[in-house]
């Protein structure tokens, strides 16, 4: 376990150092501080002396939970950095230039998700006290609906906290149905999801008295569950949806122009950072599942979040 981690950090550190050699990305403070994280992170785990008894082995939890808690903010913290590279970006960038940055953070945040993972495990599966029908992160009788429930009122907390009032969210589906999955995951995904569909919404008919509320359809299959996030919200245009997968994408402000505190408060924004779905979908992926976007522009926009039963052979973990 402790090599594997060991090896993880290293795995992650080297596009890390790519990117800051490469002189057409100049390295910002954000990314910096990102940088000593990981590795102050390896130097711990490198210098921990090996596991003999059962007391080190509970140092060793405790250690690589210090571990978790210090890469918390890590997402922010890059997307801060990755927008300030676009606002000092240099025209004559190309755009081929640009996927490579969108290639090294899927790399990045996808070796992020597996550590983060393997540490939860490892440390959840030590807990003398796991909540019920949980095996470490992964909950073995997750019902979506539920799960689905808890992210929508999330989002609309902060659709109300920005606008002022949040459109409804509807669900259908079985609350009774449950699959084994990793419950922080997919509350991540539908929020994201629910966040732009709220938005995308709540603009299109800020002046009306009728509101048409977002849907959410969970469907249990033979292989496949399937979450359907639709909404009204005017949708995007077909020239759009290439780039909304990318890291740099986003129509909503830039909200390093609207906060100047972003780098220090712990503010959850509406929109801006143009993270939210290249990051669900890495989530998706991560288990074997997907995200796909379909847009009606002039409708609204229907996204679809695919997961293979976890007791599914097929399941492929990346790490
Ligand atoms: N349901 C939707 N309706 C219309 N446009 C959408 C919808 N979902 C996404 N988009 C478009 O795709 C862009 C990228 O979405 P994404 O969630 O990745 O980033 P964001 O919402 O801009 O910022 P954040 O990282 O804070 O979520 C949005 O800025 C928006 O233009
Ligand atoms: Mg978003």
């Amino acid at each position: 376990m402790l090599s594997l981690l060991f090896m993880l950090s290293v795995d992650l550190l080297e596009p890390l150092m790519e990117s800051w050699r490469n002189s057409l990305y100049p390295e910002s403070a954000f990314e910096a501080m990102v940088r000593d994280w990981y590795l102050d992170s390896f130097r711990d785990l490198r210098s921990f002396p090996e596991i003999k008894d059962n007391n080190d082995e509970r140092e060793f939890t405790q250690m690589i939970k210090a571990i978790k808690v210090r890469h918390n903010n890590v997402v922010p913290m890059m997307a801060l950095g990755v927008q300030q590279l676009k606002k000092g970006m240099d025209p004559k960038i190309v755009s081929e230039d640009l996927d490579e940055i969108h290639q090294f953070l899927d790399r990045f945040y996808m070796s992020r998700i597996g550590i983060r993972m393997l540490i939860g495990q490892h440390v959840e599966l030590h807990n003398p006290n796991p909540p019920l029908h949980c095996v470490g992160y992964i909950h073995t009788k997750m019902s979506p609906v539920e799960v689905a429930q808890n992210a929508s009122e999330d989002a609309r907390c902060i659709c109300l906290r920005e606008y002022g009032s949040a459109p409804e969210v509807n669900i259908y589906g079985d609350p009774k149905f449950t699959f084994p999955y990793v419950p922080t995951h997919l509350h991540l995904m539908v929020f994201e999801l629910v966040k732009n569909s709220l938005r995308a919404v709540q603009e299109r008919f800020m002046d009306s008295d009728i509101v048409p509320p977002i849907r959410i359809i969970v469907a249990d299959g033979i292989e496949d569950v399937t979450i359907k996030v639709s909404d009204e919200g005017g949708g995007i245009p077909r020239s759009g949806l290439p780039k909304i997968f990318t890291y740099l994408y986003s129509t909503a402000r830039n909200p390093l122009d609207e906060h100047s505190d972003l780098g220090t408060a712990d503010t959850v924004t509406m929109a801006g950072y143009g993270y939210g779905l290249p990051i669900s979908r890495l989530y998706a992926r991560y288990f074997g599942g997907d995200l796909q976007i379909i847009s009606m522009e002039g409708y609204g926009e229907c996204s679809l979040l695919w997961f293979d039963h976890l007791n599914s052979c097929k399941i492929k973990v990346k790490l």
